[in-house]
């Protein structure tokens, strides 16, 4: 066993970005700060957009056919789990992951068509049916609970596995961990993912950038 890179830049910049825009919208929003939950949304859907498309053309276990496995393959895991051998998530934790880019991209398409009902709503609100937005603006206010609870869940797995030795913690930090390599991982560079990231902020800043300053500047005026 040897020490080795599993997870690239873009990953656990992804990752960590991630962690505090959510913990910023949810705050931001607690505060009924809308500008400032909107410039923190579009920047994370930059992010995760950016994941997806990184999940098909990025590094070798960053992509999902590396680590979207069959149920069958799931059960195997489970009933065999081999922690030092998982150069990358394993087969549970790949659907999780799953899972969670989903539900925050909901998240962020349903803040598009949501309404506080007084001043507040997002660009997409005028343009869409009114059941829409009335659907989208609960759905809004409760998917970020589920978030919430699946967040709690992968904690807590992350910290159960790194205190039984398997550091996926530390991996997710240093991009690093002790594994059996068999043959090295393939990466691709880290600047290819923030040159996904700076198009999609480009793209959002052309659509959204006026209104967004607007709010915050009588937001903080
Ligand atoms: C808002 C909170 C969080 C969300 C939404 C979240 C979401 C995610 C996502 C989407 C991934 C996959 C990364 C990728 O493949 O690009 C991931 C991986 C991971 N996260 Fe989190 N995470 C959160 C907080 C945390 C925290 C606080 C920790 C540490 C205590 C943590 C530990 C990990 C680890 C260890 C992995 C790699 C899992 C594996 O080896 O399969 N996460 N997380
Ligand atoms: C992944 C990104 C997003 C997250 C995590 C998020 C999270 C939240 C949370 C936690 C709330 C408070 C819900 C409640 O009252 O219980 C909220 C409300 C709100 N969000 Fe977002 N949001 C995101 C994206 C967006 C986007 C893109 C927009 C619009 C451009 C938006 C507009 C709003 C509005 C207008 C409210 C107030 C809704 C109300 O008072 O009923 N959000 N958001």
């Amino acid at each position: 066993m040897q020490k080795s890179k599993i997870w690239d830049g873009a990953v656990r910049l992804f990752h960590w970005s991630q962690v505090i825009l959510l913990a910023g919208l949810w705050y931001s929003a607690d505060q009924e700060w809308y500008g400032l939950h909107m410039a923190f949304a579009y920047t994370l859907a930059a992010l995760v957009i950016s994941r997806l498309i990184w999940g098909f053309i990025g590094s070798e276990n960053a992509r999902f056919s590396h680590f979207v496995k069959s149920p069958r393959k799931v059960w195997q895991w489970l009933r065999q789990p081999s922690q030092n051998t998982v150069s990358g998530h394993n087969p549970l934790s790949g659907y999780m992951v799953l899972l969670l880019i989903i539900l925050i991209l909901l998240q962020f398409l349903t803040g598009l068509m949501t309404s506080d009902d007084i001043l507040t709503e997002g660009p997409l609100v005028a343009l869409v049916p009114a059941t829409w937005v009335s659907f989208a603006s609960s759905f809004h206010q409760w998917n970020i609970n589920l978030i919430l609870g699946l967040v709690a869940v992968h904690i807590l797995a992350a910290v159960w596995h790194q205190w039984r030795g398997d550091k996926v913690i530390t991996a997710m930090i240093t991009g690093q961990k002790v594994i059996e390599v068999k043959t090295p991982l393939q990466f691709k560079a880290v600047g290819l993912y923030l040159l996904l990231v700076l198009i999609l902020m480009v793209a959002f800043y052309s659509w959204q950038g006026a209104v967004v300053w607007e709010m915050l500047r009588s937001e903080w005026a």
